[in-house]
């Protein structure tokens, strides 16, 4: 039985989701939560790309222990020194050095030829090797690659010193059983292959980053490339969570086994949906809301009778609970604390606390039965939360079948409490026109989205927003019973974000992959 490395690279190809960015806070709380969930390897960023991406991986490499710290460098000098230099301080660093393997990169994108390419690729290995006994390799579009190519360049690399080698399937484009061949043919037919880990790095475009790894697998590589919630660049990477799981739930299958603590991955899903403002679709494998509903009276009846009719894998494993009444109105600060120790959160610090605790009575008088789930998400909204500029006071609205919608809001800022009121085509857009008139601020709505934490019909909303203004992207998430608020809530989260400049420039990031 194998061990199976699972190499998480949510901060690097993940954080390349479009309309995707995180800030180093963030990076550093999802590194911690990689790290508590048990993954071998995180790929914590690009960091000749930008400051910003430097100073994350080296933080990383500072702060967060446990899984080797990785950073991704092209053939080139200058970006493996600023690798090295970003990984200094990490107890296990891993410097991943990438190319491309097809002629159609080389002819368009590299604008090299073959020679020069295995040429750029044994320099920068071998001064890859200087800094680090940990060097990993990879040519871009293995699977539209010619063979014999490929096998040149990675018995080159294995040659210079890598110690991985990843077959990337970049633009997913392999099929399960294509791939696996592929990968049983470079193990076969590249020298020095038998004593290096191979790794597989798919992509999602034709839906099969996960069977395709899964494959990979059974052919014998032993290193899987992957990211949270399967997040990534165009239609994603192959799902951690699910890779994981399918390892888990069938080893009469496969015969391996990763170090996952499987009961952290809802939690490290949530977490990135959060930060990241991707939300989990709700029929997503493994983490989305209805993997484990039952729907039909058949299924029901049976599940009731015994989980395994229908259930084949409990939510317990992967760290979801059943949404279980936990507190009420009368509940104090101690045993809230003691909840929050309970559902996994006990690194709050006394200040998050006092502002969560504020929240939950806020919302346990508006709500009978506050759940486990809602505890969960105002501690996520809570600890994503950046300096308050704005503060939504109040907001009131009006609308109707035979009327124009209109909202009145109310926010407060440094400088006093300011009070609008437009119309719009519905309440969520009058409300958006008031805070645009309060602010000042040119926003554009990309993407709105509500979701529903729990059920019944005083269930906490949680609305999530994508905007771009004046050339920046940036997320904003909102909570409330009432769905207007929680849109309005979203909002001021856009603008504090904003004033906080935690956002992207559109079409920032330098030659990502
Ligand atoms: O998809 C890809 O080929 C990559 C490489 C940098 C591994 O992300
Ligand atoms: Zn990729």
């Amino acid at each position: 039985m194998a061990h199976i490395r699972i190499f998480d690279t949510t901060l690097r190809d993940g954080e390349q989701t479009p309309g995707v960015a995180l800030d180093t806070a963030q990076k550093i709380e999802i590194a911690k939560q990689l790290a508590r969930l048990g993954v071998d390897i995180i790929e914590a960023g690009f960091p000749i790309t930008s400051q910003g991406d430097f100073e994350a991986v080296q933080r990383i490499a500072r702060e967060v222990q446990g899984p080797v710290v990785c950073a991704l460098a092209r053939t080139a000098r200058a970006d493996i020194e600023r690798a090295a230099q970003a990984l200094e301080p990490a107890s296990s660093g891993r410097i991943h050095v990438f190319t491309s393997g097809s002629k159609i990169h080389l002819e368009y994108m590299l604008r090299k030829s073959e020679e020069e390419v295995l040429e750029a690729t044994v320099e920068s290995v071998r001064l890859a090797c200087e800094y680090t006994d940990d060097v990993e390799f990879s040519a871009q579009d293995c699977t539209r690659s010619e063979l014999g190519f490929l096998i040149r360049l990675y018995g080159a690399a294995i040659q210079a010193g890598a110690t991985t080698i990843n077959i990337p399937d970049t633009v997913g484009y392999g099929m399960p059983e294509e791939y696996a061949a592929l990968i049983r043919t470079l193990r076969e037919r590249i020298p020095g292959a038998d004593a290096v880990h191979i790794s597989t790095h798919c992509h999602d475009d034709l839906g099969l980053a996960v069977a395709n790894s899964l494959a990979a697998v059974g052919a014998g590589a032993t290193q899987v490339e992957c990211t949270v919630n399967g997040i990534g660049e165009r239609a994603g990477n192959a799902s951690l969570e699910e890779v994981v799981m399918a390892l888990e739930t069938r080893k009469d299958v496969w015969g391996h086994h990763t170090q996952i603590v499987t009961r952290e991955l809802y939690r490290t899903s949530r977490m990135v949906s959060m930060m990241t403002g991707t939300p989990v679709p709700p029929n997503k494998a493994v983490v989305g809301d209805n993997a484990f509903a039952h729907e039909s009276g058949i299924h029901q009846d049976g599940v009731i009778k015994a989980l395994e009719t229908y259930e084949i894998m409990s939510a317990e494993t992967v760290g979801r609970d059943a949404g279980v009444l936990v507190m009420g109105k009368h509940s104090g600060r101690r045993a809230f604390r003691r909840t929050l120790e309970e559902l996994g959160f006990a690194e709050l610090g006394d200040d998050q606390i006092n502002a969560l605790f504020k929240a939950f009575k806020d919302l346990a008088d508006r709500k009978r039965t506050v759940t486990s789930e809602d505890i969960r998400a105002l501690v996520e909204v809570e600890t994503a939360r950046v300096p308050q500029t704005y503060t939504l006071e109040a907001v009131q609205f009006q609308s109707g079948t035979h009327m124009t919608p209109v909202a009145t809001v109310r926010l407060r800022t440094d400088t006093g409490s300011y009070e609008e009121a437009a119309t719009g085509d519905g309440p969520v857009d009058a409300v958006y026109h008031a805070l645009e008139r309060i602010s000042q601020v040119p926003i554009a709505l990309e993407a709105y989205e509500i979701r529903s934490v729990g059920s019944g019909k005083d269930a906490l909303g949680e609305v999530s927003v994508r905007v771009s203004s004046e050339g920046r992207s940036v997320h904003g998430r909102g909570l409330s019973t009432d769905v207007v608020e929680a849109s309005a809530k979203a909002y001021v989260d856009v603008l504090n974000k904003l004033a906080a400049g935690v956002a992207r420039r559109l079409g920032e990031s330098v030659a990502t992959p």
